[in-house]
């Protein structure tokens, strides 16, 4: 490779107009997924697919390899085409990536794709002609904005709104914009004043929160962002944040202002991103477990972790980001969905809301794989609903390496000659294993042996001689090497431990025992669904003969059957923000979900026992 000619290089991105410091030397795929633009590396970046080609429009790149000669062709090199996979930065560059090149982020709300809805979002947007005021119209600012506005328009007006009002609506030109949300007016400005209507959805989960922006003028998504949820100091799941704020004195202050604080940090971040004014937010949907849901709007979850396990509300709520503490504009309304039960939350709501699994012309189901887990079932008539704790291990948390699905993260395993091959999120170096990572680790361990029925990590001996150098510790403290410290970000090397493979077994029994006690109590076999949505923070990418070899759903559900959503209940709160119809749906489907309390059941835990294994 001929030498770099500076130590670092800028190279910038379009169309994205997104840019970052690189070593030279990089790969291209490298220097995408740190400027936040990732590139789709089918082949995991061994250059034999061809599907990373990224255009170079200035700078210089390394000479083509025998790969890029073989996979394009003279005239797209010569046009500047590239692997990013391959070639790697010289100098400064600009390079532009095609659409087909990108990978989706991993927060990315995939349904909302392929979803077909109504845009008819809650905030309403409208510019009148008010009459001046004269001695022969002694009529308020307020009454002749609101005749102007007509009869359907009688709304109250927020006190900002009232304060903007005497300027407004003596500004030259006359025009006056007003914005109304939930039945209020938000916003009133002289019409030629107008940075544009956002609103956010927001997923707010027991270990991952991740907000997404759109643009409620023409419902185009602009941005996401995703952090840890900063409850998790109290305790992994649900249970140990109401008993927290039980036990503490200022323990629901303490939640409620985590829970606020992060939901404002994530939409920062979004609106950062997009270069949207925090004030020009009209309005946040949110949809949580029913533990987040009381926790964001600062409702006693106590109630939640005592028999009879009863919500203290589960209807939608209303309320303006100020009496919450958003940081958005202080009047926006923020639509907090619907809760099922106790255990059952918004999320789910979001989920069969986005997977219209209840449209499905045969029976479905819908798994969550969260910390809580939660699983639907559609059998064409009755929609039956369950909760599982299944603990945080698919988030990355409590995992030794564990990481959200973000670049660097593991997020495939295979088995190439003998050995283990770790594949990351933009082909960077490895900075620890993501849920979808953890699913295919353990199926592709179990397929070769080196872990036994109970979950053990077998001894090198008799493992294959690629996987056998991996394995190292004995009993309890045995650990697989997947990215040695040269292949990590950090210079650390990414293991899995016995313990970890522990957690998986823990989280997918309790996932499996709820599937099997809905599909019985709906009088289905697994062999009756036409289709399982699996959803979760693990990201888009999940491989279904991972999940089916790892049990966490019945082996007899067909592989062909079983398909991965990404963040489905974001994808849910997503829809209610940009149409009222979808809405309305989440809070009828709430009425109609039928919910099956697994918490006590001595049922549960016999069926989970067995799920445990691994056969
Ligand atoms: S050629 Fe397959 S990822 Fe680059």
């Amino acid at each position: 490779m001929p030498e770099p000619k500076f130590d670092a290089c800028h190279i910038r991105f379009s169309p994205d107009d997104k840019a970052a410091f690189v070593t030279c030397g990089a790969s291209l795929a490298e220097a995408a997924a740190r400027a936040g633009v990732l590139i789709s590396l089918p082949c995991g970046g061994r250059g034999t697919c061809g599907k990373c080609r990224i255009r170079v429009l200035s700078g210089e790149v390394t000479e083509p390899t025998d790969a890029e000669r073989s996979l394009l062709t003279e005239a797209e090199i010569a046009a500047g085409f590239r692997l990013a996979c391959q070639a790697r930065v010289l100098t400064e560059a600009a390079l532009e990536v095609p659409q087909d090149s990108r990978a989706l982020d991993r927060k990315e709300i995939g349904l909302l794709q392929s979803r077909r809805f109504s845009f008819e979002p809650g905030v309403c947007n409208c510019v009148v002609e008010v009459e001046q005021a004269s001695l022969g119209d002694q009529r308020s600012d307020l009454d002749r904005l609101r005749a102007a506005l007509g009869e359907d328009f009688d709304l109250p007006c927020s006190l900002k709104a009232l304060r903007r009002l005497p300027a407004s609506t003596r500004a030259s030109g006359r025009s006056t914009r007003v914005i109304a949300a939930a039945n209020r007016i938000v916003h009133v400005s002289p019409a030629s004043e107008l940075n544009g209507i956002y609103g956010a959805a927001v997923d707010l989960g027991t270990t991952t929160v991740v907000g997404y922006l759109f643009d409620l003028e023409t419902g185009e998504y602009l941005a996401s962002a995703a952090s840890y949820n900063p409850q998790a100091r109290h305790g992994a799941d649900v249970v140990s944040r109401i008993n927290y704020a039980m036990t503490n004195s200022h323990g629901l202050t303490d939640l409620h202002q985590e829970a606020v604080g992060v939901v404002n940090d994530v939409i920062a971040q979004a609106a950062h991103q997009a270069g949207v004014g925090l004030d020009d937010i009209y309005e946040v949907t949110l949809v949580g477990n029913t533990c987040m849901h009381h926790l964001f709007l600062g409702v006693d979850p106590r109630h939640l972790g005592q028999s009879p396990y009863v919500p203290s509300l589960t209807e939608l709520v209303n309320a303006e980001a100020r009496d919450i503490g958003l940081d958005v504009h202080p009047s926006a309304n923020v639509a907090v969905l619907p809760v099922i039960a106790g255990f059952v939350g918004a999320d789910t709501v979001g989920l069969i809301l986005a997977g219209e699994l209840t449209e499905r012309p045969h029976a479905a189901m819908a798994v969550d794989i969260g910390t809580n887990g939660e699983v639907a079932l559609w059998n064409g008539r009755d929609l039956l609903v369950a909760s599982c704790a299944a603990g945080p291990a698919f988030e990355g948390a409590q995992i030794q390496h564990g990481t959200r699905a973000m670049p660097g993260a593991i997020e495939r395993v295979e088995v190439r000659d003998g050995d283990l091959l770790a594949i990351t999120i933009g082909g960077l170096p490895a900075v620890g294993i993501c849920g979808s990572g953890l699913f295919d680790a353990v199926a592709v361990l179990l397929e070769l042996g080196a872990v036994d029925s109970m979950g053990r990590l077998v001894a090198a001996e008799g493992l294959p001689e690629a996987l056998a150098r991996r394995v190292s510790g004995e009993g309890p403290s045995r650990q697989v090497l997947l990215a040695a410290a040269d292949e990590s970000g950090d210079g650390r090397p990414v293991v899995l431990t016995a313990h970890d493979i522990r957690q998986v077994q823990l989280a997918k029994g309790a996932v499996r025992a709820a599937v099997e006690l809905l599909l019985a109590e709906a009088g289905l076999t697994a062999e009756d669904l036409g289709e399982v949505l699996l959803a979760g923070a693990f990201g888009n990418y999940v491989n279904p003969r991972s999940i089916l070899r790892i049990g966490l759903l019945p082996p007899s559900v067909p592989e062909e059957r079983v398909h991965g959503v990404g963040n489905a209940a974001g994808a849910g709160a997503a829809l209610a923000l940009l149409s009222l119809a979808e809405r309305e749906k989440a809070v009828e489907l709430a009425h109609q979900a039928q919910h099956l309390e697994l918490f006590t059941s001595i049922k549960f835990q016999e069926v989970f026992a067995e799920a445990m294994l691994f056969v």
